[in-house]
């Protein structure tokens, strides 16, 4: 039996530790929290798509937090997450607010009135779905002639294809196509292919009928339909696997959609934006790309170019993320030398290496400027010089994350995401040699062939050597 309790909020709730015990319940209920069953992944997306809250426990680390965020997006909304870690977890709990967390709570409170604050504080769903319009950057000759370029096809209604290197902001160019649209005022959803399993692709784009298959207890209307009278951003369309390329092929022919299970076709008046870091001239000769579906997305094609061949943005850029992700109460600055050190770096990373060198370069930096020792690049191996931080960076650096550094010593990367990549990239490319081809590594490493696939294009973005062996 459930209760309804008037004003409750609904929230989902992920502990991998502890379930919650029957007093807690009652504290958490008592302060509006309406929790959500989370037993399987019907429910989570089911969750997801009513939760007012996320409300997850961290564990040592804040992956499962950019799990759950990266979930979040790809279902095109941004539901607000509270983490839990343990008392005293001081830099875990820095880790989450830095990661998108709005807020952090000790695992064990479990007061009423604590909660309810917590609820209060929480970002409203609607303002997270029609964020406050963006300050974009296009100052370099190419931006601008980029952005003209997008205006003018936002206002056709045919498909549209971005091409441009990992984090150089195909996104960013997405919403831009949107923004400037007729449509600006429908919705805009966005769908990672790559971040998702092949079957959830396929309901979360189409949508089911009621009883169309086991667990199906409810229809779902798929992201085509969410997006009518707006746009669809399907990020990664490469990884697209190809049974559901001919169904998108389909879909955007007809201009009708068929939920599974059901009969009767749904008219669409949507508009699809794809976007790829891959060259899919390539993917289609390897047979791994329908060349029909390409014909039929890349009407217009717009590139973008990596953040290097566009060093009028860099600055601009760099600008923009301190204001955005530095104090409120007092404007940092760039010393000269960091400023030069940005401009020649190569940026293997695009705009987001720029954005993570910023969040960190705030985060080490004591005073109002941020001087170059304070800048560490993504991109360790390339820049050697950037593991020997001062003395007195790393002391500060033990402070703020001492899981991540401790035991280091000269040569480790020094921050978690490096760390997890370069052990990633190692125990890929372990893998790949002691097999004998791709499928066969996938498997020894628990991934989907397509998941190593995106890696593997992803390492050969930042200029890792991914090609060999892998055949
Ligand atoms: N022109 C810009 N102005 C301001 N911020 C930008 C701009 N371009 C990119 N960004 C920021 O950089 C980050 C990466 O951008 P985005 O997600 O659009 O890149 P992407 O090309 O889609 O990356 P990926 O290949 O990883 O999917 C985002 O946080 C985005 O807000
Ligand atoms: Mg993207």
């Amino acid at each position: 039996m459930t209760v309804q309790i008037d004003n409750a909020h609904p929230v989902l709730w992920l502990d991998p530790k502890s379930p919650i015990g029957a007093a807690e319940r009652e504290q958490l209920e008592a302060a509006g929290l309406q929790l959500l069953p989370v037993a399987t992944l019907d429910d989570l997306k089911q969750g997801l798509a009513k939760a007012r809250l996320v409300v997850i426990r961290l564990m040592g680390e804040a992956g499962l937090l950019q799990e759950v965020k990266k979930l979040t997006q790809s279902f095109g909304h941004d539901v607000p997450v509270l983490c839990r870690v343990e008392r005293g977890a001081l830099s875990l709990g820095i880790e989450a607010m830095r990661r998108g967390a709005y807020h952090v709570l000790p695992a064990e409170e479990w007061s009423v009135d604590v909660w309810r604050e917590a609820l209060a504080l929480a970002p409203k769903r609607a303002d997270a779905a029609k964020p406050a319009p963006q300050k974009f950057v296009f100052v370099d000759p190419g931006s601008q002639h980029l952005l003209e370029l997008a205006r003018r096809v936002a206002q056709t209604q045919v498909s549209a294809l971005i091409v441009g290197p990992t984090g150089a902001g195909k996104e960013v160019l997405a919403r831009v196509l949107h923004d400037a649209s007729p449509r600006r005022n429908g919705p805009f959803v966005a769908l990672n292919c790559a971040a998702l399993p092949e079957n959830l692709i396929e309901d979360l784009l189409f949508g089911h009928e009621k009883g169309a298959f086991t667990g199906a207890l409810k229809e779902h209307r798929g992201l085509f339909e969410q997006a009518q009278g707006g746009t669809i951003f399907l990020d990664e369309i490469a990884e697209m696997p190809y049974h559901l390329q001919t169904k998108l092929l389909r879909v955007l022919q007809d201009r009708k959609i068929t939920r599974l299970g059901g009969h009767a076709p749904v008219e669409l008046d949507v508009r699809l934006v794809a976007a790829t870091n891959k060259d899919l001239r390539e993917a289609i000769a390897q047979r791994e790309f329908r060349e029909d579906l390409y014909f039929r997305i890349s009407a217009f094609k717009l590139s973008i170019l990596p953040l290097r061949e566009r060093p009028g943005d860099i600055l601009p850029l760099a600008l923009q993320f301190l204001a955005s992700f530095g104090p409120a109460d007092r404007a940092v600055q760039l010393s000269p030398e960091a400023i030069g050190r940005l401009q020649r770096y190569s940026w293997p990373g695009n705009v987001r290496e720029l954005q993570n060198v910023i969040q960190r370069a705030l985060v080490l930096c004591n005073g109002d400027v941020i001087s170059e020792h304070e800048l560490m690049f993504d991109e360790i191996d390339s820049e050697p010089e950037q593991i020997r931080l001062p003395v007195s960076t790393q002391s500060r650096l033990m402070r703020y994350g001492q899981r991540e550094i401790a035991g280091a010593h000269d040569a480790m990367p020094v921050d978690l995401s490096s760390a997890v990549r370069s052990s990633e990239y190692q125990a890929i490319m372990a893998a790949i040699q002691s097999t004998k081809n791709r499928n066969e590594a996938a498997k020894k490493l628990g991934i989907s062939p397509r998941s190593l696939r995106y890696k593997m294009a992803q390492f050969r973005d930042r200029g890792m050597p991914a090609m060999a062996a892998a055949g």
